[in-house]
C-alpha cells in the first residue's frame, strides 16, 4: 500500500512558549529545557544535528552526541580528519539542532567554531572505554575504505597491540566547541527630550536603565554616542564633527567640537562607538581616537592592527569580547578568544546590510542562536 507523504502530519499540542516563561539568559533557557530532556524519555538526548558549510556556501550535516556546555558553548568529538573538519576548517561556523518531539520542541543554536584544547581532548579521550578509545584510532571518518573485513582486521590488530596498555588519544582526534553568537549588554544610552535642548543620559546595565545625568546646553540631534571611562559623553555628528562633552564640571557641562581641524581626517561622516573600553571614531579612514596629551584626534594605533584605514560603518563588542564590524556592507567580526585574533567574514551576507543604517541587533542574533519551534513559526 503507498503513502502519500503530504498526508502525514502530527498535531502538535502539548506544549506552548510563551514570553514569560523564556530566561533572560539562553545558556540557563538551554539548561531548563536540556534538563526537560535528560527528564524525559527521549532517546539519546544529545543527540544533535550539526550543520557545516564550505567557504562557497555548500552546506552539508549529520549528527554528533553533545558533550557538554556551558556558558562558553557546546563541545562535540569528532575525527580531525573528517568531512565536517575540513568544512569547519576553512568556514569556522556552525549550526547545532537539537529535536526533542516528545517535548515538541526543536532548539537552534548558531555560533563560532573552534578546535578545544588538547587537554580537554585527553581528558575526555582518556575517559572512554578502551573500546571507543581503538574504535576513535581505527575509524577514518568519511574515508573510503578497502572493506568492512580490512577495518575489522585493523580494529583486532589494536585490540591485541594495546592488551596490556592504555592507548594514547591519536592527534586526529577531538573536540569542537560552538561558541553561540550572542551580544549582551555595556551599551550607553542617550535620549533626546523632545522639545527642549535637555538630553538625560543613561547607562544600560543588567537589562535595565540608571540615569547619569542630563545635559542643557546641547542642541543637537544625535546618533552616535557613547561615555568613555572618565564620565565624558562623546557624540559624532554627521557633519559638524565629533563632541566632547563632560558632565562632571560644577557649573554645568562643558562641550567642545572636534573637526578636521583637530586631528580627524574629515568633518563629516564620522561615526563612534564604545569597544574594549575605547571610544572608537570610525572615519572613511580608518579608526581614530583622542590623545588627550593633544587634545586631538590621531589614527588608533591600537585599532589599526584590525581594521587598517579602512571605512568601518560599525564596530559592536560582544560579551565574549570579540568586535563584529561591518566594514562598508560587509560584516565581519575580529574574535579574540586565541591569543592571535582572527578576522572572519560573512560573505553570505554581503551587500545585504542597508547603508547608512548598519546595525548588528543583539535580539537578531540571539533570536538566530536559540529558538523554538513556537518561535520559528512566528
Ligand atoms: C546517533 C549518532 C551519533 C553520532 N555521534 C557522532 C559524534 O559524536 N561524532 C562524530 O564524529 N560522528 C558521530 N556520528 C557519525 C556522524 O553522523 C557522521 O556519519 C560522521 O561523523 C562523518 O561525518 P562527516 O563525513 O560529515 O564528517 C554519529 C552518528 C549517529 C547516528
Amino acid at each position: 500500500m503507498s503513502i502519500n507523504i503530504a498526508d502525514l502530519r502530527k498535531e502538535y499540542a502539548a506544549q506552548s512558549l510563551l514570553e514569560t516563561d523564556v530566561a533572560p539568559n539562553p545558556i540557563t533557557q538551554f539548561s531548563t529545557w536540556w534538563q526537560q530532556a535528560l527528564d524525559s524519555d527521549i532517546d539519546e538526548a544529545n543527540a544533535m544535528t550539526l550543520a557545516t558549510a564550505s567557504c562557497d556556501g555548500l552546506p552539508s550535516a549529520r549528527i554528533v552526541l553533545l558533550k557538554g556546555f556551558n556558558s562558553n558553548g557546546f563541545v562535540f568529538f569528532t575525527n580531525y580528519k573528517s568531512y565536517k573538519s575540513i568544512q569547519l576548517e576553512e568556514n569556522p561556523k556552525a549550526c547545532l539542532l537539537f529535536f526533542w518531539k516528545e517535548l515538541e520542541r526543536q532548539v537552534r543554536i548558531v555560533g563560532l567554531v573552534k578546535k578545544v584544547t588538547a587537554e580537554e581532548n585527553d581528558s575526555y579521550y582518556n575517559s572512554r572505554p578502551k573500546y571507543s578509545r581503538l574504535g576513535a584510532i581505527v575509524s577514518q571518518q568519511s574515508q573510503v575504505i578497502e572493506s568492512r573485513q580490512w577495518i575489522d582486521e585493523q580494529f583486532l590488530t589494536l585490540l591485541e597491540k594495546y592488551k596490556n596498555e592504555e592507548p594514547a588519544r591519536p592527534d586526529y582526534w577531538g573536540g569542537y566547541i560552538v561558541k553561540p553568537i550572542i551580544i549582551v549588554d555595556g551599551i550607553d544610552a542617550l535620549d533626546t527630550r523632545p522639545n527642549t535642548a535637555i538630553f538625560d543620559l543613561f547607562d544600560y546595565k543588567d537589562h535595565s536603565f540608571n540615569l547619569k545625568g542630563s545635559v542643557t546646553d546641547f542642541k543637537e540631534a544625535v546618533r552616535f554616542a557613547a561615555m568613555d571611562n572618565n564620565n565624558v559623553v562623546w557624540i559624532a555628528h554627521t557633519y559638524k564633527g565629533v563632541f566632547r562633552i563632560n558632565t562632571e564640571g560644577k557649573s554645568g557641562a562643558v562641550v567642545k567640537l572636534y573637526t578636521d581641524k583637530n586631528g580627524l581626517p574629515a568633518s563629516i561622516s564620522n561615526r563612534l562607538f564604545k569597544v574594549k573600553n575605547r571610544i572608537a571614531i570610525a572615519t572613511e579612514k580608518g579608526i581614530y581616537e583622542y590623545n588627550e596629551k593633544k587634545d586631538a584626534f590621531e589614527s588608533s594605533a591600537w585599532f589599526k592592527p584590525f581594521f587598517g584605514e579602512r571605512n568601518i560603518r560599525y564596530l559592536r563588542e560582544d560579551a565574549a569580547g570579540n568586535i563584529w564590524f561591518i566594514e562598508n556592507k560587509m560584516p565581519g567580526v575580529v574574535d579574540f578568544s586565541e591569543s592571535k585574533p582572527k578576522t572572519i567574514y560573512f560573505p553570505e551576507l554581503n551587500g545585504r546590510i542597508p547603508s547608512s543604517f548598519e546595525h548588528i541587533n543583539p535580539a537578531f542574533l540571539k533570536d538566530q542562536w536559540i529558538s523554538s519551534r513556537e518561535q520559528a513559526n512566528e
